[in-house]
């Protein structure tokens, strides 16, 4: 490798580090992206610049078709599908490194007859194990997300024993490929049991775990990537892929605490199976509807107001809207906020990205941990579109299956008003006693629509 490859991996790392960490803030984040995309294109450029097996007329040719299709869905994807795009860039992470690893294994031990090394044999185990994993997992959780099956937990009787002797004989395999048997049939078998382990791992999990889950295989792509750097000999898909595996077990065990569960029950899988609602029975719950021009009045009561932006936001793209009512609201000399729950939306980061797109200021929204404790002088809590997020079940019911996840304290307002279209429940399927409390109020509709509304009769006030 001449020098010239060694510099630009050298530069490509480092700015990768630096975009990692500038993604740190919201202020810097999207600088932060910019500098990790300039790092991956002279990552690319370097590494293209070296090869010998394939023509550049190839390279160019899959670099149109992938750019293509990038293209296509960038404008394409709408905001609230990216999750599941998420898990499609996971799982093709992973499928791209279970391919480069298999072909790797296949053309040594079949065409070349080159003594692989044990080091090199054990680097495509792992990369085509983990990969393998990624791949299928990250395939369930696009399913689950996009509601083609259902997102609550699948389990079925004896699924962890599955699980386990499936594991055992993986490893079985992988040490009798490492010390007997050079075989590409061999490591076939083993791709296989890594997609069918990837299946079985995250159809138990359900409910609010989802975004435990998602952070860990982002995670795990990485890893297979990194695995795949020393089947390549390559230091910055190394580099890269460590990266991108650690910051993903890092916001994994964000995710963890945020839900106050532990990594291994989420692995475990199993919860948010039930149809257990607390002691809420679905439809028990009586509310009080609230209209537009009566919202309009609490509003123009009130000295403080706090804005819990969930899901419901980001599917009625309600964030602009939020905007006008924010701005409105400050000019009444309201202070207003916003509390913003970890897991709220469908990804990490997604009610900061939507309020930062508004043009919201980021001094406005307030982590949890830090507002929490505010609810009980805060005269108005507005909710859009979010439910599990401040579901009270999670501290009340023993029985709910989110219980002992952290959650806003928005019932502990003097007044709340809710935005959503019905009574519908949240990702994790389960009722929300907040909405039946005393002193909570239903604005029922679409959450942009509604709160246009209420803006206009906010100014005819
Ligand atoms: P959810 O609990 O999912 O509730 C969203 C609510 O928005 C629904 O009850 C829905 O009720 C309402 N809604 C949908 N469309 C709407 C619209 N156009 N206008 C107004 N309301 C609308 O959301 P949340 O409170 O943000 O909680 C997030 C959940 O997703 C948690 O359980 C979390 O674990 C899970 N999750 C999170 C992530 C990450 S990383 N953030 C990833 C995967 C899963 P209606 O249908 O009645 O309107």
């Amino acid at each position: 490798m001449n020098i010239y490859l060694h510099l630009a991996y050298l530069t490509a790392s480092v700015l990768f580090i630096i975009g990692i960490k500038m993604l740190n803030k919201t202020k810097t984040a999207r600088n932060g992206n910019l500098i990790s995309a300039l790092g991956m294109l002279i990552a690319i450029l370097a590494t293209v610049s070296q090869v010998e097996t394939i023509t550049y007329v190839d390279i160019f040719v899959a670099f149109l078709v992938g750019s293509a299709i990038g293209l296509f869905f960038a404008y394409k994807v709408k905001m609230t599908q990216m999750p599941e795009m998420v898990a499609l860039f996971n799982g093709s992470g992973g499928l791209a490194s279970f391919a480069v690893a298999l072909s790797d294994y296949w053309l040594h031990t079949q065409q070349h007859s080159i003594e692989l090394s044990n080091i090199t044999v054990i680097s495509i185990i792992l990369s085509i194990f983990i990969g393998g994993i990624t791949f299928t997992g990250s395939m369930v959780a696009f399913l689950k997300l996009n509601g083609r099956i259902s997102g609550r937990a699948i389990v079925f009787k004896g699924q962890h024993f599955l699980n386990l002797i499936l594991l055992l004989v993986t490893i079985i395999l992988s040490i009798l490929i490492v010390n007997f048997i050079a075989e590409p049939s061999y490591m076939i078998l083993l791709g296989i049991l890594s997609l069918v382990i990837g299946i079985l791992v995250v159809i138990p999990i359900g409910g609010a775990d989802m975004p435990v889950v998602i952070s860990l295989l982002n995670s795990y792509s990485g890893m297979a990537a990194c695995a795949t750097g020393f089947v390549l000999s390559n230091n910055v898909l190394i580099i890269a892929g460590a990266l991108v595996g650690a910051s993903g077990i890092v916001l994994t065990e964000i995710m963890c605490k945020a839900m106050n569960r532990s990594l291994l029950s989420v692995l475990m899988g199993g919860f948010g199976q039930t149809n257990v609602t607390g002691k809420v029975e679905a439809g028990e719950i009586i509310v009080k509807e609230v209209g537009v021009e009566e919202a309009a009045q609490i509003f123009d009561s009130v000295s403080s107001l706090i804005i819990i932006p969930g899901y419901g936001m980001a599917v009625a793209q309600a964030q602009h809207a939020i905007r006008e009512l924010y701005e409105l609201c400050e000019k009444k000399g309201i202070e207003v906020r916003f509390a913003i729950h970890p897991v709220a939306g469908r990804m990490p980061g997604h009610m900061n990205v939507l309020l930062a797109e508004a043009n919201i200021p980021y001094d406005k929204l307030v982590e949890m941990e830090l507002i929490n404790d505010d609810f009980v002088n805060t005269d108005l809590v507005f909710v859009v579109g979010a439910n599990d997020v401040v579901n009270p079940a999670a501290r009340n019911t023993p029985e709910s299956p989110i219980y002992g996840m952290p959650v806003l304290n928005a019932d502990k307002a003097r007044t709340i008003i809710v935005a959503k279209r019905s009574m519908k429940p949240g990702y994790a399927g389960i009722e929300n006693e907040l909405f039946g409390a005393d002193n909570c109020l239903m604005l029922f509709g679409d959450a942009r629509q509604s709160i246009t509304k209420l803006v206009s009769a906010i100014k005819e006030l």
